[in-house]
Parts: C-alpha cells; structure tokens; sequence
C-alpha cells in the first residue's frame, strides 16, 4: 500500500484492518502526552521477534503455532535503526521505560546492538530510561553479561513452575527448570537487577505450584508475580473456568505466609504488592514481595500507560487490540522525525482503549476490540 506524502498530513496506514485510521490534521508538539481519558505515555514495549523457542499454550500453542505457520519474513522486521529512530520519538513525549519483548526477544540476533542503541536515550528529564527486557531466560545464562554491557539495566523472567515435570509441559518443548535458573542466577550475578520472575496461573495446570514458587523466591531479592491466565489473542482457547483469581491466590499464599498490602512504587503499574510480613504483621524488607496481576478480575486500565510496537513497526494502544497504526511506512518513507513525533503524538492523542474494564462489564465486543477472532497474538505485539 503506498500513499503520497505531504508534511502535514501524515498518512497512518491500518494494515490488519479494512477500517484505515484518519490522517492526522494537527500536529502535536513533542512534551507530555495524555489520551482522552487524561492517561499519560509512560511505557513503550518493542517486540523483536515473533519467535519463540517455547511453545506455551496460553502464548503459542503447538497446534497453532506449527511448521505451517508463518512468522514475519526478515525484511518486515523494523531494523534496530529504525526502532531507535521511533523509540526516540516516544522518549521525547514523555516515555520513561522500555521493555524489549517478543516472542523471545534474545532470539533476535545481536539484541545486545539494539539495548546499546537505546541506552543511549534520555528522558525527557535528561535520565536514563528504565530499560528492561522479558525473557523465557533459556538463553539468559549465555547473554545476561553481553545485555548488561551493552546497557540493559534489569530483566523479568517467565517461570510458571519449579516442579520440573510441570514446567516441562508448560513450555511443551520439554525445557528444563534447572537452566531457566541458571540464567536467573547469571543475570543476578551480572547485575541486571530489580529482577522480577512472573508466572502466570491456570486453574488445574499449575496452581499446586504456586507455594512452592513463592518458598524458593522468598527473601532472595527477586519478586515473584502472579498472574492471572488472560484471554489475549485468538488461538490460546481461554475460559474463564481456567482463571485462578488473584483474591485466591493471595488467600493460598497466607496460609503460609502472612502478607501486607504494600502501596504502588509508580502510577499506572500492572502488578498489587503484597510485602512478607514479619510476627508483628510489619512488612518484612529482606524476605521481599510478591505482585499479583490481576487485568480478568481486577481491570487496571484506568491508568494505562502503555504503548506497544509490534516487531514490523505497528503501533498498538492496548494488548487486546484487533489494528495498530502503521509507522513503519512513516520511518521507511520520506516523514522528518517531526513527522513521525507529531504521528504518535495524533495516535495517542485520540486513544480511548480499556479491553479490561470493557471486559469487566460484558462490552469487550465493541469498538476496536470487536471480533475475538481479529485480535493480535501477543508473541507478535509482545507482552
Ligand atoms: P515492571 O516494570 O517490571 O513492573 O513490568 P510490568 O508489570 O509493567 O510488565 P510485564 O511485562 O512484566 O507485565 C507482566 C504481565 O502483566 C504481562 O506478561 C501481562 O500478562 C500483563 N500485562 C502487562 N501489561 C499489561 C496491560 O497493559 N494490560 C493487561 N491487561 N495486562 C498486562
Ligand atoms: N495470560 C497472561 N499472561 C500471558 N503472557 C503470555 N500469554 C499470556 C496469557 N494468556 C505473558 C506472561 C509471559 C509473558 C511472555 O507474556 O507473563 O511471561
Ligand atoms: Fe514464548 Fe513467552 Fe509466549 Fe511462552 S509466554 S511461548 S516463552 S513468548
Ligand atoms: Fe491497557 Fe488495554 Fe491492558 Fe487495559 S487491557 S490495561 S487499556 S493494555
């Protein structure tokens, strides 16, 4: 699809969806942005990859994600370049952490490159970004001292049970706990810390792992969170029956461990804290905290700060969208880096996304969110 260029109007083309954006009538000047719901631009997630090397059935099913399915050729991809290119746009309005995802994002050969490149951004305020990344950590062990530097400042790592057995089913690749570990365990040793590991929770699969998750990451520095099974994408056969609610969750966790409710260390986060307490029912600093992520039960959109950049540069405003905006035709076209700041600027501008609280309430049907069956994969928007 091509479309000619002018300076002031901006063509956002919609490529997974007939109902094409309109172009952008205003240019939007760099600085704070806010969405109509008065929901500030926080948080950027970039997906490397569509890949993953893991074939978790609530993310890439096997029989979804088979030898037939096609990911994204190469030449789709955004170069790192142009990520950086886009990042520093969202920077300038107000961005302040970056999370690389994927798929597995250390499949994204010389990733270090990319986490060189955009270390190199400064906030607004003139600091460094919180840049952080998400891993399956099975490639951890090898990169952590590569990715710290290059200038990555932390990692969250997916594990979703110490049993062996069960986690080997989980990732239905036959993938071992002992080496996602191992590279918990290189990435501490390389300081790439706050290090958070999140499991997500089905009912009957691996909700008997739950205990033994938090006694092993107890007092070790590293914050277990838990999160409730979503019904993201259109292939991972969600049911409500197979949610564990995080109200549950906390009230298994307490028959072990006393919690207290500890309050957000930034607005807009995903995760409730809930601090280890000590016999006199104070929070406990050195045996840690565990988060609880609760978007079926708990809809936290109210403030959503989070954009998303899918790996072949669409720009997503909700995880549970079904079309994101195209900029990777502005960074591949003859649109100044004004330009493509004043695109993002009228894209978030115009924002009205809340999948969660829609879902709460029974309409998630309805506006951008309409067809189940439409919605993007999160392997391809990242998490
Ligand atoms: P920290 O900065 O370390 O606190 O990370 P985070 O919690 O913001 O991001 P992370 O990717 O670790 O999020 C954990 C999980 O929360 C994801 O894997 C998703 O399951 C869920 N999640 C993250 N962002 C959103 C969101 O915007 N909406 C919904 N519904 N779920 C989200
Ligand atoms: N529900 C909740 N979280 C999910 N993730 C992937 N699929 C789902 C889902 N259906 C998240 C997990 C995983 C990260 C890569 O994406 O947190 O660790
Ligand atoms: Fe891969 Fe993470 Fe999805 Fe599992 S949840 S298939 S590790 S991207
Ligand atoms: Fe944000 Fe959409 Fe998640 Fe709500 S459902 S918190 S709007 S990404």
């Amino acid at each position: 699809m091509t479309e000619r260029f002018s300076p002031k109007i901006i063509p956002i083309i919609d490529r997974r969806n007939a109902a094409a954006p309109t172009a952008p009538s205003r240019i939007f000047p760099e600085g704070l942005l806010l969405d109509t719901r008065n929901r500030a631009l926080r948080d950027l997630r970039i997906s490397v990859t569509d890949r993953c090397n893991f074939r978790c059935s609530y993310c890439m099913p096997k029989e979804v994600f088979d030898n037939h399915y096609s990911y994204l050729p190469h030449t789709d991809l955004l170069t790192f370049e142009e990520i950086t290119r886009i990042a520093r746009q969202f920077v300038a309005h107000g961005v302040q952490k970056i999370r690389l995802t994927g798929g597995e994002p250390l499949l994204r050969k010389n990733i270090e490159r990319l986490v060189e490149q955009l270390a190199g951004l400064r906030t607004v305020e003139g600091k460094p970004l919180d840049l952080t990344l998400t891993t399956n950590g099975s490639l951890l062990a090898r990169k952590a001292s590569a990715l710290k530097a290059a200038g990555l400042q932390r990692v969250t790592v997916s594990l979703d049970a110490m049993n062996d057995a069960v986690f080997r089913a989980m990732n239905d690749v036959d993938f071992p706990v002992s080496e996602v570990l191992a590279g918990i365990e290189a990435a501490h040793a390389a300081g790439l810390g706050p290090i958070k590991v999140n499991m997500v929770v089905k009912r009957s699969v691996n909700e008997h792992e739950i205990l033994p998750m938090v006694r092993h990451f107890k007092g070790s520095g590293i914050v277990l969170r838990l999160i409730e099974y979503m019904d993201v994408g259109a292939s991972n056969g969600w049911r409500m029956a197979d949610v564990l609610p995080s109200a549950e969750v906390i009230a298994r966790i307490q028959t072990e461990h006393p919690l207290v409710a500890l309050a957000a260390a930034s607005p807009g986060e995903t995760a409730q804290r809930w601090g280890f307490a000590d016999a006199s029912g104070v929070h406990d600093a050195q045996a840690g905290e565990i988060g609880v992520i609760s978007s079926v039960t708990q809809a936290f959109c109210g403030d959503c700060n989070r954009a998303r950049l899918s790996t072949e540069g669409q720009l997503y405003l909700c995880l549970f969208a079904n079309f994101g905006h195209d900029l990777r035709s502005l960074v591949r076209g003859p649109a100044s880096d004004a330009d493509l700041a004043s695109a993002i600027g009228h894209i978030w501008h115009g924002r009205t996304d809340r999948y969660s609280e829609l879902r709460a309430s029974q309409k998630a049907d309805s506006g951008n969110h309409n067809n189940h069956k439409r919605r993007v994969e999160m392997s391809y928007i990242g998490g």
